[in-house]
């Protein structure tokens, strides 16, 4: 846990954001994986633990705006629990370090709630997205589920958002030893591929590497050498010589703050002249995308000109063909790029996608494309000091979007689909860092990890 100042503070300025009432968090539950004492590995809910560093399951905090009460709900456990589970930390320790002013029964908290509602005041919570949740508003709130899910408190969201979007200096220094895990995981993965090689075997220990430093991954990796699946989670291929490996992977800190990096390395120790040259468009467009990065400037404006990097170099090599602005204008370069540049990163890898990603990465009044590709851009905004956020280009060449584009002839103005043909088999291309905008730039978060072409071939031929 940080210190308990930290979290005070956090609290007092939540209230102070929230005119009235009371504000509810509801901690994550245990998930049984096939019977209910068989459980996934806990995951605290993010604003639970920002608001109050309690990282256990089946309690509930309310802080209530007037009367100045943070309290936490919860039940030590009974013998019959620490038999099985061993002795823990009380509630009330565990209160007091987190500075909450009472801690009552869960059962009270059914009470409070109704209480709370016969006087009209008003409850704030955030959107559900477990069903425990959804089922336990709609037993205190007596309505249906699609009731609580659209009936959550705007004013709690964006207040939320303004705070949790800023990362103090405490918090980056979590993402960076969250970096360090993560740095070991692809250097590992580096160093340890090799034809005849299953996917599976670096999945394993990387995700291996995440468990013995800290609570595990940040979100699960996706290593494959079918790279042109952009979330690819099944590691059932092999590895063989010509392959291209995407190693898109991360770790949590011990106090679940992320790591998001990608990188794209030759199964066969150095990349062909084919994968150099889409490489080189890659790499270049995300060094330059993090240059540009200071406060003010839109995050909009860097994916677009990462985009028409992109379109140039494609250009160059004759897989595109006429004025790269307005084919990126169009959205012509997304056969190739079909995702945002990046998204903001803290206690989730894509921080607070669960309080909408049009709070998070979207100012008010800004609204998001409905064009194909720019239409997965999770941040558009304005970036502010104190923002974490990914920069993660990528070059694909995905045969079924090719076939269904080729086949409508989509952009032909733009896109040289004869020479497209010859990269079906290609896989694709991502880099990926974590960046923190500072007050006159940014900075790159963590210890370098190889990531020119000099320096990976460098690392596989060791
Ligand atoms: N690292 C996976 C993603 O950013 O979506
Ligand atoms: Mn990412």
């Amino acid at each position: 846990m940080f210190d308990i100042k930290i979290y005070k503070a956090r609290r007092t300025e939540l209230k102070k954001r929230i005119s009235s009432g009371l504000i509810l968090f509801l901690a994550n539950h245990e998930s049984p994986m096939n019977y209910k004492d068989n459980q996934y590995r806990f995951r605290q809910d993010s604003s639970f633990l920002y608001y109050t560093g309690i990282d256990e399951p089946n309690i509930a905090a309310i802080l209530d705006i007037d009367e100045n009460k943070d309290i936490l709900f919860a039940d030590d456990p009974q013998v019959d629990d620490i038999i099985w589970m061993g002795q823990l930390e009380s509630f009330n320790e565990k209160a007091m370090k987190s500075g909450m002013t009472e801690v009552l029964p869960f059962a009270k908290l059914s009470e409070v709630l109704s209480r709370a509602k016969r006087t009209q005041r008003n409850i704030h919570y955030i959107k559900p997205y477990r069903a425990e949740h959804i089922f336990m508003l709609m037993d205190f709130f007596g309505k249906k589920r699609e009731e609580v899910e659209t009936q959550f408190s705007l004013e709690l969201t964006k207040a939320i958002v303004v705070q949790r979007n800023k990362k103090s200096d405490q918090e980056i220094e979590e993402i960076e030893k969250a970096h360090d895990i993560t740095r070991q995981m692809h250097i590992t993965a580096m160093q340890m591929a090799k034809p005849g090689m299953r996917e599976s075997e670096i999945a394993g220990t990387i995700e291996g590497i995440a468990l013995s430093n800290g609570p595990g991954v940040s979100f699960p990796a996706i290593v494959s050498v079918r790279g042109e699946i952009l979330h690819n989670h099944s590691h059932g291929n092999y590895l063989k010589e010509g392959d291209l490996l995407v190693n898109d992977s991360g770790a949590e800190s011990c106090m679940h703050y992320a790591a998001d990096i990608t990188r794209t390395f030759p199964v066969s120790g150095t990349y062909t002249t084919k994968q150099r040259e889409i490489y080189e468009i890659v790499l270049q467009a995300q060094i330059t995308a993090i240059e540009q990065l200071k406060p003010g400037i839109l995050y909009k404006d860097i994916h677009l000109n990462a985009a028409k990097a992109i379109a140039e170099g494609l250009k160059a090599l004759g897989l595109m063909k006429g004025d790269m602005e307005e084919a990126v204008q169009a959205g012509a370069h997304a056969l190739f790029l079909p995702h945002g540049l990046g998204h903001m990163m803290g206690l989730d890898v894509h921080d607070m996608e669960n309080l909408g990603e049009e709070f998070v990465g979207y100012a008010e009044g800004q609204k998001r494309s409905e064009q194909f590709g720019l239409a997965y851009l999770r941040l558009a905004r304005k970036l502010e000091s104190g923002f974490v956020l990914t920069v993660e280009p990528g070059i694909y060449f995905i045969p079924e979007l090719y076939n269904q584009w080729a086949l409508a002839k989509r952009f032909d103005s733009f896109i040289n689909y004869e020479k497209v043909k010859d990269y079906l088999n290609f896989g694709g291309i991502r880099i990926e860092d974590d960046v923190l905008i500072t007050s006159n730039g940014h900075r790159v978060l963590g210890k370098p990890i190889p990531k020119t072409i000099r320096d990976i071939e460098e690392i596989r031929k060791k």
